[in-house]
C-alpha cells in the first residue's frame, strides 16, 4: 500500500519535471559545492583551518558539505564521529550558524566519506540497504532529526559502496533507489531538505546506481572524480591521479579520467545539470627510488608508496596547495608541465640507493581552469575536495583560497583566457614561518 502511493507521488513529479523542461531554463547558476572535512579543523599551528578562516570562502561557495558523520552497525542509527568536537564544542551549530551571514548558502550534513571506519560492522552500508525499509526506518528517523536539531539544509549521503564488485548488481541498485527513495519521501524532500549524492573514488557507479529513478529523488550528485590514482593504491607506480581526458596514445585504463565517468552518468539518461564535478584540490606524492628514471615522464615505475615525512600533511602522499607552493618556492624539485601534459608534476629525482626522491602531481592554474570550464558546459557545477587543503593561509601569493576562487571564477566566467602565471610564477610572499616544521 505504502508503495502505491510513492508510486502515485512519483508518477506526479515526473509529469512536472516533463512539463518544466518544456519551458525556457532560467539561467543556470553553476553549483560551487565545497566540502568541509573536520579532521582539517583538529590539527595544530597554521595548518589548523579555524572557523575564522573557515568563513572566508563562504560567499563563493553554494553549498557548504560537513563531514562526517557515520552509522551505527548495531542498530542502524546515525552515529556522531566525534562527539566532543561536533556536540560538545557545538562545531555543528557553530557551522550552521554561519548561514545568518551568508543567507545565501546550504549547509548540508554529510553521512560516511571513507571516515565511518568501523571494524565490529564493516560491511554496515550493505546491511542497511538488505534491511529494507524496517532497518532504513532508524536511519532516516535519526538523521532527519540531526539534520532538524542542528539546523543543516539537508542530507548528503557519501556512501561507503564497496570498491569490488557486488555479486547481486541488480538487487543492489533496486534497493539503493528504493533507500533513496525512502529518504526522499519519508522526511526529506517532502519536509523541503535537500538530499544529495556524494560517489566516493574509484567506486564503479555500473554496480550500484539505477540513475532512472534516482534522479528525481536527488538534488544533485557529486562524482568522485579524482583519486583514479594514488600512492596508497598504486604504491609501485605513479601517475596523474585525476586527468580531464583519456589520451588513446598512452597505455592507461580507459574509464580513469573525469570525461568517462561525467558520460557514464549522463548516458543513464541521468539529468546533465544535476551533475557536479569532483575535483581534489590536493596533490600526490610518491616516493620514488633510483630505478625511478631521469625524466619524470609517467607512468614512473620502481616508486615506493606515499611519499613520507615533513614535507607532507598528515595523510601519507597528500600534499595541501599551501606545501605545493612552498615546494615550489623553496626550489625542492623541477616543476614540469606542458599543454600536452594532463597535469604539472615536481620531481625531485635521486641518484643513490640510500635516498628516496619524490614524484608530486598536481592539477596547476591551466588544468583547473579547464576542468572548470568543462564542468560550465556539460554539467551542473563543481565539488571541491576540500577546503582543509586549499591555501587558506595565503603561501602561495598572499590570498586565502587562491584554488577555490580559481575554480570558481573559471566556471562563472570560462571564456577568459587561460590564467598567465601558474603556482610556480606566482609573486612570492614575504617568508613566513613555514608550514613544513609544524605539519
Ligand atoms: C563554537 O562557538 C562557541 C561560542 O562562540 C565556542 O565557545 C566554541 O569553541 C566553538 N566551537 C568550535 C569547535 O570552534
Ligand atoms: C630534493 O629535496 C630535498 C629536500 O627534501 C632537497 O634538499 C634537494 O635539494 C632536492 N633536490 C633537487 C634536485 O631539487
Ligand atoms: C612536453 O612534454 C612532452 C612529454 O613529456 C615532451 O616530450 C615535450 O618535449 C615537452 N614539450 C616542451 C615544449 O617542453
Ligand atoms: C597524448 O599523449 C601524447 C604523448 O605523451 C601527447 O603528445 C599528446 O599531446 C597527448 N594528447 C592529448 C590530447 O593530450
Ligand atoms: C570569490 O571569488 C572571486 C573569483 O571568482 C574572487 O575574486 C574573490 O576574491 C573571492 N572572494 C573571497 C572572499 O575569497
Amino acid at each position: 500500500m505504502i508503495k502505491l502511493e510513492y508510486f502515485i507521488l512519483l508518477l506526479s513529479l515526473h509529469l512536472i519535471v516533463a512539463y518544466a523542461d518544456d519551458e525556457v531554463a532560467p539561467e543556470h547558476v553553476p553549483r560551487v559545492v565545497c566540502f568541509y572535512d573536520t579532521l582539517s579543523s583538529l590539527r595544530e599551528g597554521p595548518a589548523k583551518l579555524t572557523n575564522a578562516l573557515l568563513q572566508i570562502p563562504l560567499i563563493n561557495c553554494t553549498h557548504l558539505v560537513y563531514g562526517y558523520v557515520g552509522i551505527r552497525g548495531d542498530n542502524y542509527e546515525v552515529k556522531i564521529l566525534n562527539e566532543d568536537f561536533d556536540i560538545k564544542q557545538n562545531q555543528f551549530g557553530n557551522v550552521t550558524s554561519f548561514k545568518s551571514k551568508y543567507p545565501h548558502l546550504k549547509i548540508l550534513l554529510s553521512v560516511g566519506g571513507d571516515r565511518d571506519i568501523d571494524e565490529a560492522y564493516p560491511n554496515k552500508y550493505m546491511e542497511l540497504l538488505d534491511g529494507g525499509l524496517e532497518k532504513q526506518i532508524q536511519f532516516i528517523e535519526s538523521a532527519y532529526a540531526l539534520v532538524k536539531k542542528y539546523g543543516f539544509d539537508g542530507l548528503d549521503l557519501a556512501y561507503q559502496f564497496p570498491r569490488s564488485m557486488p555479486a547481486n548488481i541488480l538487487q543492489r541498485k533496486e534497493q539503493f533507489n528504493d533507500f533513496i527513495e525512502y529518504l526522499a519521501r519519508l522526511r526529506f524532500r517532502t519536509n523541503g531538505l535537500l538530499l544529495t549524492l556524494t560517489m566516493l573514488p574509484r567506486v564503479n557507479p555500473k554496480w550500484y546506481i539505477h540513475a532512472i529513478g534516482i534522479d528525481s529523488n536527488l538534488d544533485f550528485v557529486s562524482l568522485g572524480t579524482y583519486d583514479f590514482f594514488t600512492p596508497t593504491q598504486n604504491p609501485h607506480e605513479a601517475d596523474y591521479t585525476a586527468p580531464l581526458y583519456h589520451n588513446s596514445t598512452q597505455n592507461r585504463e580507459k574509464s580513469m579520467n573525469v570525461d568517462y565517468q561525467v558520460h557514464y552518468w549522463e548516458s543513464r539518461p541521468f539529468s546533465h545539470r544535476n551533475l557536479n564535478m569532483g575535483i581534489g584540490i590536493y596533490g600526490n606524492a610518491w616516493a620514488t627510488t633510483h630505478k625511478s628514471g631521469a625524466t619524470g615522464d609517467p607512468i614512473v615505475q620502481y616508486t615506493n608508496g606515499p611519499a613520507q615525512g615533513d614535507l607532507f600533511s598528515r595523510k601519507d602522499g597528500v600534499v595541501s596547495y599551501s606545501e605545493i607552493c612552498n615546494i615550489l618556492h623553496q626550489g625542492y624539485g623541477n616543476n614540469y608541465y606542458n599543454s600536452s601534459l594532463a597535469a604539472s608534476i615536481v620531481y625531485n629525482q635521486t641518484l643513490d640507493a640510500e635516498h628516496e626522491g619524490f614524484w608530486l602531481t598536481y592539477d596547476n592554474l591551466v588544468t583547473l581552469a579547464n576542468k572548470a570550464r568543462y564542468a560550465r558546459r556539460y554539467i551542473g557545477g563543481v565539488a571541491i575536495f576540500d577546503l582543509g587543503f586549499d591555501d587558506f593561509q595565503g603561501y602561495c601569493n598572499e590570498k586565502k583560497f587562491l584554488i577555490l576562487n580559481h575554480i570558481r571564477s573559471y566556471l562563472l566566467h570560462p571564456e577568459q583566457p587561460d590564467p598567465k602565471l601558474d603556482l610556480h610564477q606566482l609573486p612570492r610572499p614575504k617568508p613566513r614561518l613555514s608550514l613544513l616544521t609544524t605539519l
